[in-house]
C-alpha cells in the first residue's frame, strides 16, 4: 500500500483568479506564494510549503483535485507500481511542470468514484511566512508541515469503490464511520461518510460522502485549522466584514471535536475554518462508528 503522508495541496479551477485572490488573502488568511508562478495560475501559501492551493484560470468556478504526498522518490515509484496492479491510467508532469510547482515529481489519476488525485513528493520548502492583507494568520499543518494543509471531504456516487480504493490502494486508515439520517422519515436509508486518515496525527485528511448527485468537482469542503479561538473570531470578523456567505454557524464536532464554521468559497464549495481538532497515536487506535456530525452549532443557513 502507499506511503500517503498527508494533503499536501489542493487545486482549484476559476473564472476569476483576482475573485479567488481576495478571498484567499482577504478572507482566509493565505498569502501569494513568492516562490511558485507560472501557468496562468495563482499559488497560495499557508505555512512552510511553497504553496498549498493552486488555482488556475479556467472556464468553470470549481474544485479540480487534491495533491497528496508521498514520503519520497522510493514512495513515488512505490505508489506507480500500486496504480499499475490496480488497473489505473495515469500521466506523469513533466519536468517544466514540476519545476513551476517547486515538486520533484508529480503524477495525476482518477480514483475510482471520480475524483480526480495528484501524487507527488519533495515540494520546496520556503519558509516564507504566509503575509495577506488580512495579517499573519498561523495555520495547524504540523511540524514544517508535514501534517499536510487541512483536510477535504469530497462526494463519491459509488461509496463502497472509492472506500475500497483509498484504504486498499492509496494506503488510508480508517478513523471513523459516521452513518447520518438528515431527514425524519424512517424509510430514509440514510447516508454514509467514511473519515479516512494517512500517515500523520490529524483525525482525517479525507472524508467520502455518499452522495448519488453530483456536486461541482466533487467536493463537499475544505478544512483548514488554526491555533485558537481568537484566530476563529478573527476570521468570522473578516467574513463579516467582506460580504461571505455563511454556510453553518460555530460548531463542535464530534469525532475530530473540531471547533468550526462553513463558509462558500468562490468555486461553490465550503471552507470549514477551526480549531481544537484532535491529533491521534494510530499504533493504539480503534477505529468508530457514529451517528451524528456535531456535539453543538453546525446549523445549516445560520450566521
Ligand atoms: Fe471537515
Amino acid at each position: 500500500m502507499m506511503d500517503i503522508r498527508a494533503l499536501g495541496y489542493v487545486v482549484v479551477e476559476s473564472t476569476d483568479l483576482g475573485r479567488w485572490e481576495h478571498f484567499a488573502t482577504r478572507v482566509a488568511g493565505l498569502g501569494v506564494s513568492p516562490s511558485a508562478s507560472g501557468e496562468n495560475a495563482l499559488f497560495l501559501k499557508m505555512d512552510d510549503y511553497a504553496w498549498r492551493i493552486r488555482v488556475v484560470q479556467g472556464a468553470e468556478d470549481r474544485y479540480l483535485c487534491a495533491g497528496w504526498e508521498l514520503a519520497g522518490p522510493q514512495a513515488f515509484a512505490d505508489a506507480i507500481r500500486e496504480l499499475d496492479a490496480a488497473g489505473i491510467m495515469w500521466r506523469r508532469a513533466d519536468a517544466g511542470q514540476c519545476a513551476a510547482r517547486r515538486v520533484q515529481e508529480m503524477l495525476a489519476f482518477t480514483a475510482p468514484g471520480g475524483l480526480a488525485c495528484e501524487l507527488f513528493h519533495g515540494m520546496v520548502l520556503d519558509y516564507l511566512p504566509p503575509v495577506s492583507a488580512a495579517g499573519s494568520t498561523q495555520f495547524v499543518t504540523g511540524y514544517h508541515g508535514n501534517m499536510g494543509l487541512g483536510h477535504i471531504a469530497a462526494a463519491t456516487p459509488d461509496l463502497a469503490a472509492s472506500h475500497r480504493f483509498f484504504t486498499q490502494v492509496m494506503g488510508f486508515g480508517q478513523t471513523d464511520y459516521l452513518h447520518l439520517h438528515m431527514s425524519p422519515d424512517p424509510a430514509d436509508p440514510g447516508q454514509g461518510l467514511h473519515f479516512l486518515h494517512c500517515n500523520n496525527p490529524r483525525h482525517h485528511s479525507l472524508a467520502l460522502f455518499e452522495s448519488a448527485t453530483p456536486m461541482p468537482g466533487n467536493l463537499v469542503h475544505l478544512m483548514f485549522e488554526v491555533p485558537d479561538i481568537d484566530a476563529v473570531g478573527a476570521f468570522m470578523d473578516r467574513v463579516h466584514a467582506h460580504g461571505v456567505q455563511i454556510a453553518t454557524n460555530l460548531g463542535r464536532h464530534t469525532n475530530d471535536r473540531m471547533v468550526s464554521l462553513y463558509v462558500v468559497t468562490p468555486a461553490g464549495f465550503m471552507l470549514e475554518f477551526g480549531y481544537d481538532g484532535v491529533q491521534i497515536d494510530w499504533s493504539t487506535y480503534l477505529p468508530t462508528r457514529s451517528s451524528t456530525t456535531s456535539h453543538w452549532g453546525h446549523r445549516w443557513g445560520q450566521g
